[in-house]
């Protein structure tokens, strides 16, 4: 599944990274992330799977997914394959394959039954249809320990999760099932505690379909209902893939199908499908990218102009037949570069300006 929106910031992003490539170590800006935050089982990893728009994350009832998963996402025209930093070198073009390397690699630190660890995996993913962006999966807060885990795993896990999260980079998809109670939930607990000003947060409520007959969650996305956690950004709705899809291996496409007809064929939720679903929150999600991205360029545009005022300086400082001229060949790649930069992300960030917010 092409994420347009997700498209459109792929030039913007990959002009900043060759901008943080050439200015090197000085470079003060990190680019932007999105975690997951939010209870077991409420549908974490489903909700980043379908913002890559791929299958190949561990999914499924229970403690799954316990370790975090560092997925750094590069645009690359040629192919589409995954690597791992534990396995240097080797390129898994088949996802299911990946997906497998994540549960091997998953028992491996952890054990085979319900153990959690700190230690993330790291998995880089190449594809023509992605962004260049970190997204990052995590356990879920866990209060018990269990089996032979240290008795604080609670507490180690959750400083974890902070640990991530806390970053001013990082984007919070703060996930809650929608068939459990949203006033207690912990994923907006510990959003608003790393994220008070709820810049960098979005509300996501899954398993929409799993609601008691004839009750829905239509007030959370209106700001009709009381009890709601205020989130700045507001809530957005989904419908991830059911145990029994995953079984009989739905597609994505075909999930985002089911997504749509739920919420148009919903009386609680036909009027407002639009700002429902997977889609939605994809373009929600490049909508907050895009913003960081405003957020950091001044700071940006300042470093590559101190740095392109001191190139001209040395390049003026040497005469036309000095054999050190050559060497300045890449000063005038850098010069170049920088003014191309400057105004293409200009243009792009100025058809964007009237984005939703
Ligand atoms: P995580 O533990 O928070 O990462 O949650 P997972 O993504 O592993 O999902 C847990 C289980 O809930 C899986 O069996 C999913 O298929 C199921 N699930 C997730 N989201 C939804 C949803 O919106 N609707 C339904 N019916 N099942 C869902
Ligand atoms: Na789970
Ligand atoms: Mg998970």
């Amino acid at each position: 599944v092409r994420n347009e929106e997700m498209d459109r910031l792929i030039p913007i992003v990959n002009k900043l990274q060759d901008a943080f490539a050439i200015m090197g170590g000085t470079a003060p800006i990190d680019l932007p992330q999105i975690a997951v935050l939010g209870g077991q089982s409420s549908g974490k990893s489903s909700v980043l799977e379908n913002v890559v728009g791929k299958s190949f994350l561990p999914r499924g009832s229970g403690i799954v997914t316990r370790r975090p998963l560092i997925l750094q996402l590069f645009h690359e025209p040629s192919g589409e394959w995954g690597e791992f930093l534990h396995k240097p070198g080797e390129k898994f073009y088949d996802f299911d394959m990946i997906c497998e390397e994540i549960e091997a690699d998953t028992a491996r630190i952890c054990g085979k039954n319900k153990g959690l660890s700190t230690k993330p995996i790291n998995l880089r993913v190449y594809s023509p249809d992605v962004l260049n962006l970190t997204l990052i999966d995590l356990p879920g807060a866990t209060k018990v320990a269990v089996g032979d885990q240290p008795s604080d795993i609670g507490k180690q896990i959750e400083s974890m999760i902070k640990f991530y999260v806390s970053k001013p980079n990082c984007l919070i998809l703060a996930v809650t099932a929608a068939n459990t109670d949203l006033a207690n939930s912990d994923a907006i607990a510990i959003a608003k505690e790393v994220d008070p000003k709820g810049e960098r947060t979005l509300g996501v409520m899954t398993k929409l379909d799993l609601m008691d007959r004839g009750t829905d969650a239509r007030g959370i996305f209106t700001g009709e209902s009381q009890d709601v956690p205020l989130l700045k950004m507001g809530y957005i709705g989904v419908v991830n893939r059911s145990q029994a899809d995953i079984n009989e291996r739905k597609t994505i496409q075909g999930a985002r199908d089911a997504e749509n007809a739920f919420f148009e064929g919903h009386p609680g939720y036909a009027d407002i499908a639009d700002r429902l679903g997977t889609a939605y929150l994809v373009k929600k999600c490049s909508n907050m990218l895009l913003k960081h991205i405003q957020r950091v360029m001044p700071e940006l545009t300042a470093d590559l102009n101190k740095l392109t005022a001191s190139k001209r300086k040395e390049l003026a400082d040497i005469g036309e037949e000095d054999p050190r001229r050559t060497r300045m060949d890449i000063t005038e790649v850098i010069l170049s570069f920088s003014d191309q930069f400057k105004n293409s992300i200009d243009g792009k960030l100025g058809e964007n300006q009237d984005l939703v917010t």
